[in-house]
């Protein structure tokens, strides 16, 4: 099976501090950092862009995770692969283009990944299931952090994990993530685990480590 990894999103970090929280976590064990980019347009909330992200590029050298909520996403590609992004993730929601954008990413030399919104079906998958390195099952509607995890999401994301086959697919689980959902999420098949609120919110350093290594232990 493959290994599990722990992606703390950093929208749940003290934003007066993002290098210090990266660093930091990066020290308690997380694998990758996610990073949630949000436009206001495509969700109901702005968080940072790309030179958020090159600016926090030097203190870590854990995996960027770059989750794009935004739409339209093509024209800022090519910024947030400049800016360090290690993997680029669409929403399958975000364009009328979805195949145009994955051989964009492709073609910056990152990882692809596409995001599902709770309601969005696994079909449209289908016909890309080729062209991606790693599917995101948002378990909560994207725009906010500390929201709670979505039950029906189990099944959808057993079903990711079915479609995905003996592909190397990531699949990663984003939103409402806690030491008490997260042995649902890998019971159900998902390899990567996002948690923002359950890392971040009141949880001092020192206990990072701890629910680091509980999510992964999960
Ligand atoms: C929501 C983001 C999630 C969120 C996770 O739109 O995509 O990554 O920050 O935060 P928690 O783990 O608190 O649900
Ligand atoms: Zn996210």
């Amino acid at each position: 099976t493959l290994p599990i990894r722990i992606a703390p999103s950093i929208l749940a970090a003290d934003f007066a501090k993002l290098g210090q929280e990266v660093k930091d976590v990066t020290e308690a064990g997380a694998d990758w950092i996610h990073l949630d980019v949000m436009d206001g347009h495509f969700v109901p909330n702005i968080s940072f862009g790309p030179d958020v992200i090159k600016s926090l590029r030097p203190y870590t050298d854990a995996t960027f995770d770059c989750h794009l909520m935004i739409s339209p996403a093509d024209p800022y590609l090519e910024a947030f692969a400049k800016a360090g992004c290690d993997r680029i993730t669409v929403h399958a929601e975000s364009g009328p283009h979805l195949h145009r954008s994955l051989q964009a990413i492709r073609h910056l030399g990152k990882k692809v990944g596409v995001t599902l919104n709770p309601a969005t079906p696994l079909s449209v998958l289908e016909n890309v299931l080729d062209d991606i390195d790693l599917i995101l099952i948002m378990s909560v509607n994207p725009g906010f952090g500390g929201q709670k995890f979505i039950p029906a999401m189990a099944d959808k994301i057993r079903n990711a994990r079915l479609l995905i086959g003996d592909r190397p697919i990531e699949l990663e689980v984003d939103g409402g993530v806690t030491v008490d959902t997260a042995p649902i999420v890998t019971a159900a098949g998902a390899n990567v685990l996002v948690a923002g609120s359950a890392i971040f919110k009141g949880a001092a350093v020192e206990a990072y480590r701890q629910t680091v290594f509980d999510l992964r232990a999960a």
